[in-house]
């Protein structure tokens, strides 16, 4: 196997709430997903953290040979009113972390916004619901880059601003509201891209030199059959969960089919004017990729009534309940895939096919911001983690990027695996672990949370080494 390409950043990435704890410590105020965590898992209070042991963790992340870091600032931490005031120890202990990996030669990678509302500005206004965050937001950039920009090459803008649509525990939307959740989520989707854009302007203005994305959570779709129904019914998956948000960060425009859409099911967003030209003059420079599994699905007839995705939080195999958009598409499994507790289906040829289809359509530099497999780790009496699963999830996925840098012509610049340490999951806290290192903790006892190495933290130091050459 030839080695990846010479400065291929090799990362690994968190998100502040689910790693760094102290979540009311020195002036933060509270999150969104602080408080959103169900209460059977860990909360944010400590999570792992990483907010008292930063320079242990990178000393770590010295050890594991990284060459970068992604990880996500707290707003909270910034602006603890959203906006107004600078928290000067939000401002510290982000520049404390930044110059340790400077001086470590681990190129930060800064996630602007990672889920973590103020609740404040949620309260005040319903945070993305409303136009009244574009200035909050581009206020608490602004922050950003004139604290950071000088280290800072690398910003993500927001994450997943695409799985918002699928997971609505990830946005409060205001239940008393006239409009139709739909509608609701369109026009937070148009408010989040105008954000979104804005951020990608103001950065070019202050820092011309630095590179700006969004970290975008895809899955590419494929078809249940050959039976053309299916096909379209895939395709139009692709268009709803890939290629819209990708038309408009991009392209600066929304894809005419969902166009169509949005019109046909009342959820056009309010497009005021001069808003299509500021989303155009966002381009981004590259795009992060989130990427742990592709989605099948299959056309719907006249008796498939819509239905939410009911997501499998426990880890009891088999719990997930896809989704129906009607008259669109239906979920359903892929019989070729092993799927891990969650239900999550493993697909590493996946992700060679998601990273063609979005470059060979935008030729633009790519960034994998995430993957990784979510699993439950055992400790052993020896202090040991064998998680050959992992690393077997891993090697697949890096050698369909390296084929695709190979054979397809695609230009990807680095690699982030989720996570660099366990942290607290989305929907389901400790017990579903990402880490390359382990965290001695359960959600329910706290214990030292002392660091220790799993397998795959020195199969991923080989790789490193080797510059992808042994995976
Ligand atoms: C991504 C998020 O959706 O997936 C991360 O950006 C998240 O914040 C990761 O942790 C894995 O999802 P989960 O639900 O298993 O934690």
């Amino acid at each position: 196997m030839s080695a990846f390409p010479e400065n291929f950043l090799w990362g690994a990435a968190t998100a502040a709430y689910q790693v760094e704890g102290a979540y009311l410590e020195d002036g933060k105020t509270l999150s969104v997903v602080d408080e959103s965590i169900a209460p059977e898992y860990a909360d944010t209070s400590i999570a792992s953290d990483h907010y008292h042991r930063f320079k242990e963790d990178i000393r770590l992340m010295k050890e594991l040979g990284l060459t970068a870091y992604r990880f996500s600032i707290a707003w909270t931490r910034i602006l603890p009113n959203g906006r107004g005031e600078i928290n000067q120890s939000g401002i510290d202990f982000y520049n404390q972390l930044i110059d340790e990996l400077l001086k470590n030669e681990i190129e930060p990678i800064v996630t602007i916004y990672h889920f973590d509302l103020p609740v404040v500005l949620q309260k005040e206004y319903g945070g993305f619901s409303s136009r009244k965050i574009i200035p909050d937001f581009i206020e608490y950039c602004r922050v950003l880059f004139e604290q950071f920009g000088d280290r800072v090459k690398y910003w993500l803008t927001i994450n997943e601003q695409s799985n918002m649509f699928l997971l609505p525990y990830l946005i409060s939307f205001t239940e008393d509201s006239e409009q139709s959740l739909l509608k609701q989520k369109y026009e937070m989707n148009h408010i989040m891209t105008l954000a979104h854009a804005s951020a990608v302007s103001l950065c070019r203005e202050l820092l011309p030199n630095a590179k700006i994305g969004p970290a975008l959570g895809v899955s590419p779709i494929y078809p249940k059959t050959s039976n053309p129904k299916d096909i379209l019914a895939a395709e139009k998956a692709e268009e709803l969960r890939n290629t819209f948000f990708l038309e408009l960060y991009c392209k600066g425009q929304y894809l005419p089919s969902m166009l169509a859409y949005m019109q046909a099911h009342d959820c056009m967003p309010m497009i005021e004017s001069g808003d299509m030209d500021q989303i155009k003059a966002g381009k981004c420079d590259f795009i992060g990729l989130n990427y742990y599994d592709s989605k099948t699905v299959e056309h719907v007839t006249e008796q498939d009534c819509a239905k939410e995705l009911v997501i499998n939080k426990a880890g009891e195999v088999g719990s997930t309940e896809k989704e129906v958009i009607e008259g669109i598409y239906k979920g359903c499994s892929n019989p070729y895939l092993e799927r891990n507790d969650w239900d999550w289906e493993i697909d590493p040829e996946g992700l060679r096919i998601t990273l063609n289809r979005i470059y060979q359509r935008y030729e633009m530099p790519l960034l994998i911001t995430e993957n990784g497999l979510g699993a439950i780790d055992t400790l052993t009496e020896k202090q040991q983690i064998h998680d050959d699963y992992r690393i077997d999830y891993l090697k697949k996925h890096l050698e369909q990027v390296h084929l695709a840098i190979v054979q397809d012509g695609v230009e990807v610049f680095g690699f982030c695996p989720w996570s660099f340490i366990d942290l607290i999951s989305t929907t389901s806290g400790f017990r579903k672990r990402y880490g390359f290192v382990y965290v001695d903790r359960t959600d329910t006892d706290v214990r030292e949370l002392t660091r220790y190495k799993k397998d795959s933290f020195y199969w991923y130091q080989g790789v490193i080494r080797g510059n992808g050459k042994r995976l």
